[in-house]
């Protein structure tokens, strides 16, 4: 055993990712308290530099010798593919999961569905990092029927469009982006919109209907790859933003997702959201206006719910509750509207 606390009755911490979160979230172990160790690592390449948290010894490229050796397995692999499998076959195996991987989530959930039902599914990291919204929106916010959701969910996109209101250049912003460590190792998933339908997508079913569908948000996801500088100093030219917002929220009877650059007036609660921040507005009938805000990215706050989440992994506490049924859509209810944009100069 590594990193921890080692001694017979320690948990096994099987740890499939060691890249930006994953090697954040050893530095936290290293600090932690805990009664469980980090086992085995699952890289691609053992011999690259790594931060000196990172425990050497225990990286290794064999999938199933970690999955063997752990009681808790932590995924921070990233992509749809092996991620998924294994973690759907340490679930299989009765372990508990931890993991930041939206995209899985997003689009492979009926697959993870007992599980999430089981308790043994963790996920906080996976929707604005270490800013709660996964424990809210499947707990205290559950006491509400829910009216609308907007979210301010993709680090990267919301950096880039404070450094284009500041006049950089699109390239040079999301360059800074990947190097502050805010990007997906895929930065299309950022820029598309896709990485902020991902996260919606996995809001959406935990507080407005079980049922959404990734295709259904998919096809209402626009990016803001289209924007310059020019446009978006435009839009401030009366005090308000241009920023990407995940939506959800009542149109003709039924729950309408969607993902686009929109104007949000300089009243709006969204709007003051600084470029290295998230932020998250959720109406409820009883609750009225609820506004989260904080850090969305980054190794460190996204470790941190990682880290979070593992504490209830380690001690058997169950993982988010999902929603067993589609919330009603409120009738006779006037959505707030946002100044969508994503028809300026976007490519068709
Ligand atoms: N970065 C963020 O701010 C952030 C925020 C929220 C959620 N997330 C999510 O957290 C997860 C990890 O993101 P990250 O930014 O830490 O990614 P990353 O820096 O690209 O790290 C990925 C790690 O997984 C390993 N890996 C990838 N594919 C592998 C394979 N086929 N076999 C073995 N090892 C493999 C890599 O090994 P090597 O090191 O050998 O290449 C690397 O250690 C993703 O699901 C991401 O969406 C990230």
């Amino acid at each position: 055993m590594t990193r921890g606390r080692v001694g017979t009755s320690a948990k096994r911490i099987g740890l499939l990712g060691a890249g930006t979160v994953g090697s954040a979230l050893c530095e936290l172990i290293g600090e932690a308290d805990l009664n469980a160790a980090i086992t085995q690592v699952l890289v691609r390449d053992p011999e690259k530099a790594r931060a000196g948290c990172v425990p050497h010894r225990a990286l290794t490229t064999d999938a199933d010798a970690v999955l063997e050796n752990s009681d808790v397995v932590v995924e921070l692999m990233g992509g749809t593919g092996l991620a998924s499998e294994l973690m759907l076959r340490a679930l299989a195996a009765g372990k508990r999961v931890v993991t930041a991987n939206k995209a899985v989530l997003a689009e492979q959930w009926d697959a993870f569905s007992p599980f999430l039902e089981a308790g043994t599914l963790y996920f906080e990291a996976a929707v604005m990092a270490g800013t709660p919204t996964v424990g809210p929106l499947s707990g205290a916010l559950r006491g509400s029927k829910p009216q609308e959701l907007h979210a301010i969910l993709n680090g990267t996109c919301n950096y880039i469009l404070g450094e284009l209101e500041a006049g950089a250049e699109f390239k040079d912003a999301l360059n800074e982006a990947q190097r502050l460590g805010y990007a997906e190792a895929d930065p299309s998933l950022d820029v598309g919109g896709f990485d902020a339908a991902h996260k919606l997508t996995i809001l959406g079913r935990l507080a407005f209907d079980p049922a959404l569908s990734w295709e259904a948000v998919k096809a209402n996801t626009h990016g803001i790859g289209h924007l310059t500088p020019a446009i978006v100093k435009e839009a401030m030219e009366d005090g308000g933003r241009l920023r990407l917002v995940g939506s959800i929220y009542p149109e003709e009877g039924r729950w309408r997702a969607a993902v686009r650059p929109v104007y949000l007036p300089p009243e709006h609660p969204l709007s003051g959201s600084a470029s290295n921040r998230n932020g998250l507005l959720f109406k409820g009938d009883a609750v009225g206006e609820v506004l989260i805000t904080g850090a969305g990215a980054g190794a460190a706050p996204t470790a941190s719910a990682v880290l979070a989440d593992l504490l209830d992994a380690l001690a058997e506490r169950p993982g988010p509750r999902p929603l067993q049924r589609s919330a009603p859509v409120p009738e006779g209810y006037e959505a707030q509207p946002l100044g969508e944009v994503l028809l300026v100069g976007e490519p068709s």
